[in-house]
Order: structure tokens, then C-alpha cells, then sequence
């Protein structure tokens, strides 16, 4: 390593763009405190980096799914390397010298996200949770009375009766069919969330038939169970090709309703009794791996699953998001940075984070806009919507308990500048559009990427000059 050697990628991490002195570790992490600079894990692992020199980079893709440790010269200024907890050395380098070669080879290897559907990029409005039709269809109506363009509404686990994925609260939601296809018909689409953790419960046809046909992790002879939103649940063994079969198929309750796109969420997978011990046990069709060996790949196979469900059962190009990942995920998923805080430093935090996340292979990510935990401000708001706007995933997104943070619920003036900056992001819509196809054909650039985000400000800027000429001539 020399002095001016700096280093970029490497998935989902807090801190600065360049990552020099820093140690990093890939083990998906749902950890609840709030991300700050030291924490040195958080839910997506890509054990891929970009060194550059002089302007001249270099690529490093580890493809180890173990617990991988990127120590990028915070051990001795001298030199950097990577290592795993276990598993084979088993890496490829990736000859710049320009950045975007390095993305184009590393996305060669690994895939490159499809072009996604147009509506995906618009502006989405999420919130844990809109938790019954009257109140889901409050905020829908609200986007449409106050003009502020949306194409995309979340529903948060408290649509699914008792958190049992796959259905549906019928008392708070009598027909969802009906009242999807009313949403439907005034422009919006619907997205729901499916966690992995099935309820253990012998009167729900999903766990049974799990159980029945071995779909479930174990742990000493046993179906292996943790504690998830559901209470006492089981985890689907997504290294299984026949589990991940029987999960694609599953989709098709949810696209039978209606429902446009699935929200993987608690994908690490998060375990609130304490994590998965290490000898959990999943059965990669004959080679039982454990724990240790799989964790790391969990989020990316639900995610694949779900996106072959889709794919399958819709002839519509299928959108995923998840919250865990591994290399590779772009191919199946859309991602985003999991529980920030309404708060400035987080704000500030996201650019690096979703820069780097670009880097490695994830072009379309996103932050939750107006920040997850604690309250947001009008002010707050309104300039996350500004980054919100120029970022691929613009998603709005609190949590429960948190005050509300829909563009209309602070005053006057931040509902107004909420809609212009939405309003801006339609008028770039086919822009960002070719951006992502060119993204789809080559990886993401690092350029590009910099360069969307500073082209829209400048067309932006010409368009509020123009305005101001315009307003001093006449
Ligand atoms: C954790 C996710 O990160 C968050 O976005 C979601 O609202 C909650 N789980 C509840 O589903």
C-alpha cells in the first residue's frame, strides 16, 4: 500500500467514500443501535474492492461467503489484505486502470442488474405501517389531492394476519384484492413486505407443509427455531433448490392480489433470541453446509427465490428489495441501507454509503428519505427529499412511533418543496431511465454515477436559471 493509495466498494458501510484505515468485516448484521462511524457490519456483505493509485484502480472480488475482513491499512500503514474466517482463498483481480473497467469486469463475473420497470424509479412512499385500508387509502388519496406525484405504496408487516407470511389480516384488510385494483386505477402500484421467518404454528398451511416436505433449517436432527416478528418461527433453508422452488411459487398469493413487487426484509436473518448458532445446519441440495458457511448468502438466495417467483408468475419485470445481500445481488434485487435515523448525520452519511454501494456492483439502492428511527424534521425532510430525488431508489420510510413523515404532514412550504423536488425527479424520469439501461448493459459506473448525480443538479440549476432570466426580462 502506498501513501496515496485509497480504497472504494466493499458493499454497505458507514464512515467516509474512501475506506483507508479502516477495518472492515462482511457478516450480515441486523443490529438495532443506531449506524454510526465504528460499527464495522452492517446487513449486506460484498467482499469487493477497488484500490486506486495515482488515478489508476484495480479491482479485488473475495469470493468467500464466510465471515470476510478487508484491514485496508488500519493495521499497518504499509500494506492492506483481506482474509476469511474459513473457507477457500478464492479471489479474482480485475485490471483497471480506469475505475469503470474494474465495475464493467467485477459485473461480468457477477452479473449486472436488469433494467428495471419504470415505475420503480418514480417516488415511493412506505411507513411501518399503513395499517389498515382506510388509512393506506387516506395517504393515497392525499398524494393525489395535494398533486404530488407517487407511484409506489409499501405495506409494512402489520397487513399479514398474526406476521404469518403470505396472508393477509382480513379485519384490516377485508379485500385487498378490491382495494389493490382501486389503487391500481389511480396510478399506483403496491409493494409488501415478506420476511423469512415462518410462524411455528400447526394450523398455518405454509409451516406445515414446510415441515412436512424439509424445507426448514435444522440443528442437531431438529427443524432449528429462533424468535422473529411472528413469535416462535422456523427459517426457510434457502441453499435448498427445492425450498427456494416452493418460496418462488408462494409469490404467486401475493401476485394473485394484486400486488406488484415483494419487500425482503430481516433477511441477515435477524434473530431476536440471540444470533443462529453456528452449527445450524442448511442442506445445499446434498452438501449440508453450516451456519458459519451460509449466513452470508441468505438475504441473496431469498432475494433470488423471490425473484424467480415473480418472474414466473407475472410477465412483468420483476421488483425486489432487500435488506441482506451478498455479491451478486443486483441481479435479482434492488437494495436499501436498512434502519438509519431521521437525523442530519445520517443525511450526510448516505452519499458515501450509496456511492460505495454503487461501486460494488448495487446500482439500484436507496436510503429510507426523511430517515427510519426518531422524528423527523420539516426541514430534515425537505432536504432529504432534494438527495432523495437525484438517488435510484426514492423511497420515504419512518417507524412506528416515529411522527409522521409523508411530503404534506410538517406546513405549507415543505409540502411545496417536497412536490417540486418530486416533481423534478419525473421530469429526469427518462433520463435516469437510460442511465439504468446503460447500467444494465455495462455495471454501474463510477463516473456515471457521480456524474447523475451532478448532471441533474447542473440541468436542475440551468432550469432555476432560465426561470430567474426568464422572470428579470419580462
Ligand atoms: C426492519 C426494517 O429495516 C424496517 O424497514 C421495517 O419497517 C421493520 N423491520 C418492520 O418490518
Amino acid at each position: 500500500m502506498l501513501p496515496n493509495t485509497y480504497f472504494y466498494g466493499v458493499g454497505e458501510h458507514t464512515g467516509h467514500l474512501n475506506k483507508k484505515a479502516t477495518h472492515l468485516v462482511n457478516w450480515n448484521t441486523d443490529n438495532p443501535n443506531p449506524h454510526n462511524e465504528t460499527m464495522d457490519r452492517l446487513y449486506k456483505s460484498i467482499p469487493f474492492l477497488i484500490t486506486m493509485t495515482d488515478g489508476e484502480a484495480y479491482g479485488i472480488f473475495f469470493d468467500n461467503h464466510f465471515e470476510t475482513h478487508f484491514d485496508l491499512g488500519k493495521d499497518n500503514v504499509n500494506y492492506y489484505y483481506f482474509a476469511a474466517v474459513d473457507g477457500n482463498l478464492d479471489y479474482y483481480f480485475i485490471a483497471g486502470p480506469q475505475v469503470k473497467k474494474v465495475i464493467e469486469g467485477y459485473t461480468s463475473l457477477t452479473g449486472r442488474m436488469p433494467l428495471p420497470a419504470l415505475w420503480t424509479l418514480g417516488y415511493q412512499q412506505c411507513r411501518w405501517s399503513y395499517e389498515d385500508e382506510e388509512r393506506l387509502m387516506e395517504v393515497a388519496n392525499t398524494f393525489r389531492e395535494k398533486d404530488i406525484p407517487c407511484d409506489t405504496l409499501y405495506l409494512d408487516i402489520d397487513y399479514m394476519r398474526g406476521y404469518r407470511v403470505f396472508t393477509w389480516d382480513n379485519e384490516r384488510f377485508p379485500d385487498p384484492e378490491a382495494m389493490i385494483k382501486k389503487l391500481n386505477g389511480m396510478g399506483f402500484k403496491v409493494v409488501t413486505i415478506i420476511d423469512p421467518g415462518v410462524k411455528a404454528d400447526e394450523d398455518y398451511d405454509i409451516y406445515k407443509e414446510g415441515i412436512e416436505k424439509g424445507y426448514f433449517a435444522t440443528r442437531e436432527g431438529q427443524v432449528y427455531h429462533n424468535e422473529v416478528w411472528p413469535g416462535d418461527a422456523v427459517y426457510p433453508d434457502f441453499l435448498n433448490s427445492k425450498t427456494r422452488h416452493w418460496w418462488s411459487d408462494l409469490q404467486k398469493r401475493m401476485v394473485d392480489t394484486g400486488v406488484s413487487g415483494i419487500w425482503n426484509d430481516m433477511n441477515e436473518p435477524a434473530s431476536f433470541k440471540g444470533p443462529l448458532p453456528d452449527d445450524v445446519l442448511f442442506n445445499e441440495d446434498g452438501h449440508m453446509a453450516d451456519h458459519r458457511e451460509t449466513h452470508n448468502l441468505y438475504g441473496h438466495l431469498m432475494a433470488k427465490a423471490t425473484y424467480e417467483g415473480l418472474r414466473k408468475h407475472t410477465t412483468k419485470r420483476p421488483f425486489i428489495v432487500t435488506r441482506a445481500c451478498y455479491a451478486g445481488s443486483q441481479k435479482y434485487s434492488t437494495i436499501w441501507t436498512g434502519d438509519n435515523q431521521s437525523t442530519w448525520e445520517h443525511l450526510r452519511m448516505s452519499l458515501p454509503m450509496l456511492m460505495n454501494l454503487g461501486l460494488s456492483g448495487m446500482t439500484f439502492c436507496g436510503t429510507d428519505v426523511g430517515g427510519f428511527g426518531f422524528d423527523c424534521s420539516s426541514e430534515l425532510l425537505s432536504r432529504w427529499v432534494q438527495v432523495g430525488a437525484f438517488t435510484p431508489l426514492f423511497r420515504n420510510h419512518s417507524c412506528m412511533g416515529t411522527r409522521d413523515q409523508e411530503p404534506w404532514t410538517f406546513d405549507t412550504q415543505t409540502k411545496d418543496i417536497n412536490r417540486k423536488y418530486i416533481k423534478l425527479r419525473y421530469k429526469l424520469l427518462p433520463y435516469i431511465y437510460d442511465m439504468m439501461r446503460e447500467a444494465s448493459q455495462t455495471g454501474p459506473r463510477l463516473l456515471d454515477r457521480f456524474y447523475l448525480i451532478i448532471k441533474m443538479m447542473a440541468i436542475h440549476m440551468r432550469l432555476m436559471m432560465s426561470f430567474y432570466v426568464v422572470k428579470i426580462y419580462l
